[in-house]
This record gives C-alpha cells, sequence and structure tokens, in this order.
C-alpha cells in the first residue's frame, strides 16, 4: 500500500513557486507514496490559552497529519529562516505537550528561492526545528532549488527538464527513506 504522505508548503501565496513544485512532486510521485497537501493557511496563531477548546482549523489539521504516514516540507526561505505560517503550524502540531502530531513521522524538506541559495537557511531552520519532535529527516539527496522563478516552462506550472529529472530521483530517495520506518 502507497505511504500516505502529508505536503506542507510554506507559502501562502496564490501563485507560489513552491505550491507549483508541491503539485508537480504529486504529479511524479512513484506509486509507493501518495502525497496530498494539508493546507495551513487558516490556522489560528498557536497559543496555549486556547488549547481548553482548540479551535476547528487545529483538531482539523492535527487529525489531517496524524493519518499520514510521513511529512515533506517545501518551503520558501523567509528572512533567511522559516515562514512564519509553516513555523505556525509545526507548533500546532507538536501540541498538547506529549500528544504532537509529528512523531514517529519520516520527514524531508525541499526548499526554493528565485536567489542563489535556494533557501538555504530555511531549510536548516526546519531541520532543527523538527529534531526535538522526533521526526527523522532524509539527509540525502539536500533539496535547495536555486532560480526556481527560472525553472518553469511557459504554461508557469510545469517543471524544465533538469528539475523535473532531479526531483523524480529525489522522490525514490524519499521512498526508500520512508519505508525504512
Ligand atoms: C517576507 C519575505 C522574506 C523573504 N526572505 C527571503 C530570504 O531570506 N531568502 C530568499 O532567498 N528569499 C527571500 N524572499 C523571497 C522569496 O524567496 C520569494 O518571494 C519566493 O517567491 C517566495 O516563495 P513562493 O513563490 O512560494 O511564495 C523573501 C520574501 C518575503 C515575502
Amino acid at each position: 500500500m502507497a505511504k500516505k504522505v502529508a505536503v506542507l508548503i510554506g507559502s501562502l501565496r496564490k501563485e507560489s513557486f513552491n505550491r507549483k513544485i508541491a503539485n508537480e512532486l504529486i504529479r511524479f510521485a512513484p506509486e509507493g507514496l501518495a502525497l496530498e497537501i494539508v493546507e495551513i493557511g487558516s490556522l489560528p496563531l498557536y497559543n496555549e490559552d486556547l488549547e481548553e477548546d482548540s479551535p476547528k482549523e487545529w483538531i482539523d489539521f492535527r487529525e489531517k497529519v496524524k493519518a499520514k504516514d510521513a511529512v515533506l516540507f517545501v518551503s520558501p526561505e523567509y528572512n533567511r529562516t522559516i515562514p512564519g505560517a509553516l513555523k505556525n503550524a509545526i507548533d500546532v502540531g507538536s501540541r498538547p505537550a506529549k500528544k504532537s502530531v509529528w512523531a514517529g513521522k519520516s520527514g524531508a524538506v525541499i526548499t526554493s528561492s528565485p536567489g542563489n541559495l535556494g533557501g538555504f537557511g530555511a531549510n536548516h531552520n526546519i531541520r532543527q526545528s523538527v529534531v526535538f519532535l522526533d521526526i527523522p529527516m532524509m539527509q540525502q539527496p539536500e533539496a535547495y532549488l536555486s532560480k526556481i522563478n527560472e525553472c518553469f516552462d511557459e504554461d508557469g506550472k510545469t517543471l524544465n527538464e533538469r528539475t523535473s529529472k532531479f526531483l523524480k530521483s529525489w522522490l525514490e530517495s524519499y521512498e526508500q527513506w520512508i519505508s525504512l520506518f
């Protein structure tokens, strides 16, 4: 049976490059991986005071992630670190204490940027955060997609051959990584 993967996108923008990458990953996914985007844009900001009567959006999000075997972060870098919306989603999933939805999921991260560094800072800050949350992250191959604005065909949605080839091979490695758990 295919392993179920929650895909979290670090950008809320309609024309987000990272959302387009996530859509391409869904298209490229090998049979053994069932990728599904879990939306994070409507999650109220994490506030421990709300735990007594948790917002419906938190409950739904936690249930959706819980039902998956693995998690894949696809994110831009904001000011050299994790976009706030994505960090909020990580925090929401991590609570209440001892009921984190993350523990035991196998993870991976892809970052991108129109710049040269491919979101390196965000990539490693995501890794730092999820060490505590007990998500074993795939180490290699790393994925920092630079000049991402130049990687799509004229339709603005289809990734060029070079990037598609890289991501297909990356997905095969991720499938192997998940199969270890
Ligand atoms: C608040 C903000 C901070 C940003 N900081 C960085 C940064 O530190 N490094 C970087 O490479 N790009 C940075 N950018 C540019 C983003 O990489 C670019 O807007 C990218 O397209 C965002 O991803 P998206 O297309 O998925 O929305 C920043 C953009 C915003 C809006």
